[in-house]
């Protein structure tokens, strides 16, 4: 047993904070076509039409949907021409995600503290203006091509982003499905790569490991790989990195490397009051998760304890039950979103539980290594 359970709250006041982020601003997915992304998000996961630019806007080389829910935002980018960076990286990645912004108070200081301690510049800090204010944003790169972007809203009381439109879909505007916010967002590094990314968040963004899984606390018969989770001061932010391990076979991290074509972001955490509500009307729009035998809720109880669910609906969804030393948590991996199985997406309830059990794992990796056998890539 290694040392994984941590108490939250010592971590967080230990957390040094020397960069004050409020929490997740919005998430730009790099997609081949975004009007059919957005399409897609609104119809099945129940995001919202928010926001547009593109030709109509005064953009030449790209278009930008951006759908929200709760407090999620995203932006489904795609180019209008050959040979774009945008373009480039679709055609590296497949559709995937670029950017993950970052809400702070000063995008000035945000970037500064980042390059003394170490970062590597994607943008230095920028205004951007419209009638109802001024925006900064400055971006530092994390692993792969992600990106890290400061946004700094203090001066802005428009709808979005100046360059932005309302979007506005009188005729088809179907309902939220729950989601709430985005609970964690994991990447997915190479063979060794783990400690640096962990250390680049501890040294750069002032984040705290607060939780480390190694490769005998996430296998399976076949596969191995190992997780740390990395979090901001406030723990509104929390990133766990994946890295693969040695097994018998090629572990899902291996798999996503190969298919993404390099480090990335592998699945988004979105958070729901009411997960069995939220997954059935997923499943109702054609989302697909995936499967988890009966066999794992005849014995979940015993080590999760007394929950308040009943356990029925939850096996009928393929729902897991985990828990850490402060409450218990309800999770569900959908199947990858796009063609190459890399990004997908959580589902994800809390009870009580503020950081991550490691009940789950095997069950979860099972999963996904039927699926993979399916492919062809395990
Ligand atoms: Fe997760």
């Amino acid at each position: 047993m290694s040392n994984t359970h941590q108490a939250l709250p010592k971590i967080f006041k230990d957390a040094k904070d020397f960069m004050p982020l409020n929490g997740t601003d919005y998430i730009e997915l790099y997609v081949s076509n975004a009007k059919q992304a957005a399409y897609f998000y609104k119809a099945a996961l129940g995001f919202q039409s928010y926001a547009y630019a593109g030709l109509e806007t005064g953009l030449k080389e790209y278009e930008s949907y951006v759908v929200s829910q709760g407090k999620i935002k995203l932006i489904l980018t795609s180019p209008l021409k050959s040979n774009t960076v945008i373009g480039k990286h679709i055609d590296n990645h497949g559709d995937g995600v670029k950017v993950v912004a970052l809400w702070v108070d000063n995008a000035v200081d945000a970037y500064n503290t980042a390059m003394e301690k170490g970062a590597r510049s994607y943008m230095e800090p920028e205004i951007i203006k419209d009638n109802e204010g001024t925006i900064i944003r400055s971006g530092i790169h994390t692993y792969g091509e992600t990106v890290h972007i400061f946004v700094e809203r203090t001066d802005y009381t428009g709808h979005f982003l100046p360059g932005f439109i309302r979007w506005e879909t009188p005729d088809f505007n179907p309902s939220s499905v729950g989601l709430k916010y985005i609970d964690h967002m994991v990447g997915n590094v190479k063979l060794g790569q783990m400690n640096k990314w962990v250390n680049f968040y501890e040294e750069v963004m002032g984040f705290t490991n607060i939780l480390t899984f190694d490769d005998k606390d996430i296998s399976t018969e076949y596969t191995a790989l190992m997780s740390k989770v990395v979090s901001n001061g406030n723990g509104r932010i929390k990133f766990p990195i994946n890295e693969p391990a040695e097994g018998r076979k090629r572990s899902q991290v291996d798999e996503y490397l190969d298919f993404y074509e390099g480090e990335g972001v592998q699945h988004l955490a979105v958070a729901t009051d009411d997960i069995v509500t939220t997954v059935q009307q997923m499943r109702n729009r054609g989302v697909e998760f995936l499967t988890i035998p009966d066999s794992y809720y005849e014995t979940v109880l015993d080590r999760v304890g007394k929950i308040d669910e009943d356990l029925k609906p939850l096996q009928d969804l393929g729902i897991l039950i985990d828990r850490d030393e402060e409450g218990y948590l309800l999770q569900i991996f959908t199947k990858p979103i796009e063609p190459r199985p890399t990004l997908f997406f959580e589902i994800i309830q809390r009870k009580g539980a503020q950081s991550f059990g490691k009940g789950n794992f095997k069950a979860l990796f099972e999963a996904i290594e039927r699926e993979q056998s399916i492919r062809g890539t395990l």
